[in-house]
């Protein structure tokens, strides 16, 4: 025979991972029966998050080019989707952590302090690969987890701060993206009339509107002025920086100009995958907001308004954390932009040609 023959239990090193739930409340005293469960649940998310970062990781290797090949973009939309259906599973076994009791957890809670899912490293791991750098994160976050982590884990993820964010990769890729603008067509030209033309048609309908009275109207006239001002902010290159600068805005506005172009024009060859990437980029924010969210509302059962093991306000700081730590809202926030489709301006045949074969970026 070729190769040495493999035995099951020796080749997934199971006498380590098996051997591997060691017991607090055993240790100090009586045996906690749910401590097993708070061990291996734990141990199972990192195996996870194991798996995650090394999906972006590869995915990481194909973006961190000057250019991305057309063909390769199937490879990263097949380990995105893997890495989402890996969270679906993430959420779905918060279940099995609550068929513990507040009651059952105290039995071992305070041999654990100050311990807490705040040093999980490869849980920091994943969120600044995806771009939840230091800067981005709440005051107590940063604050706390820095101060409870041992010297390799920081410089660990000191280290990870140098590196670009897959956020920084998909926004130099989308930034480079040719089609909206030719040496004799600006599509963002056509664009801007269309969205005026039908802001302007807006406003008559509002200002002609028998209907409203004049409060009414003068608020509808109000919210119509805001709607405008979103649009004037993604052309105008000083007001756009400003919503960068107090953290509105994530991607650059070519970027940003780049993804409403693939929306709008989805249905084409060439842009289908690239849909289907800011998909994927979505789903996994959404996903990891969804873990958040029901993490904080676990965390809320079985402590109520206690503070956590690392110190933090627990469940309020949870919420917070929630809310904040998203990372793609620049994509959550293009439907801002999408016009019907019958409004969108179309596109000259030299461009809809090129759109139907292939390109590199
Ligand atoms: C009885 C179950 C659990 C309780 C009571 C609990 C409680 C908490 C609390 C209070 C925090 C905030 C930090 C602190 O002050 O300690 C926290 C953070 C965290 N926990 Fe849990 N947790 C539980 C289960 C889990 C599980 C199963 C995981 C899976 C890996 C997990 C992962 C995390 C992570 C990654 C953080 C940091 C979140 C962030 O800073 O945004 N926790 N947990």
């Amino acid at each position: 025979m070729k190769y040495e023959p493999v035995y099951y239990s020796e080749y997934l090193q199971l006498d380590k991972i098996l051997n591997s739930q060691h017991l607090k409340s055993q240790e100090y005293g009586t045996e906690a029966h749910d401590e097993t469960l708070f061990i291996i649940i734990h141990q199972t998310y990192e195996l996870w998050f194991k798996q995650i970062i090394h999906e972006l990781n590869s995915v990481y290797k194909i973006f961190d080019h000057e250019r991305v090949l057309p063909n390769t973009l199937g490879t990263i939309n097949q380990r995105l989707s893997r890495i989402v259906e890996i969270q679906r599973i993430l959420n779905d076994q918060l279940t099995v952590i609550e068929t513990m009791t507040p009651l059952d957890f105290m039995d071992f809670r305070d041999y654990l302090v100050p311990a807490s899912g705040f040093q999980s490293i490869q849980f920091r791991t994943i969120e600044l690969k995806l771009g939840l750098r230091q800067k981005f994160r709440l005051g107590v976050d940063k604050e706390f987890f820095n101060s409870r982590l041992k010297a390799h884990d920081k410089e660990h993820l000191q280290a990870l701060e140098n590196e670009p964010t897959l956020l920084e990769l998909i926004d130099k890729w989308l930034a480079r993206m040719p089609f909206a603008q030719t040496e004799d067509y600006d599509f963002w030209q056509e664009y801007q009339i269309k969205i005026n033309q039908i802001l302007d048609e807006d406003q008559t309908i509002i200002q002609e509107n028998k209907t409203l009275n004049a409060k009414e109207k003068e608020f509808e006239l109000k919210n119509l002025e805001a709607t405008r001002a979103n649009y004037a902010n993604l052309f105008d290159a000083q007001k756009y920086a400003k919503l960068q600068a107090g953290g509105l805005a994530r991607f650059s506005r070519e970027a940003k100009l780049a993804a409403i172009f693939i929306r709008l024009f989805r249905d084409e060859p060439i842009l289908q995958i690239p849909n289907k990437l800011l998909d994927l980029l979505i789903d996994i924010d959404e996903m990891f907001t969804t873990w958040r969210y029901r993490h904080a509302i676990m965390v809320q059962r079985m402590l109520g308004t206690k503070i956590g093991t690392g110190g933090s306000s627990g469940h309020e700081y949870l919420k917070k954390s929630t809310d904040n730590n998203r990372v793609f809202i620049d994509l959550f926030n293009l439907a801002t932009f999408l016009l019907p489709k019958s409004h969108i301006p179309s596109l000259p045949a030299s461009v809809r040609k090129e759109l139907g074969f292939s390109y590199e970026v």
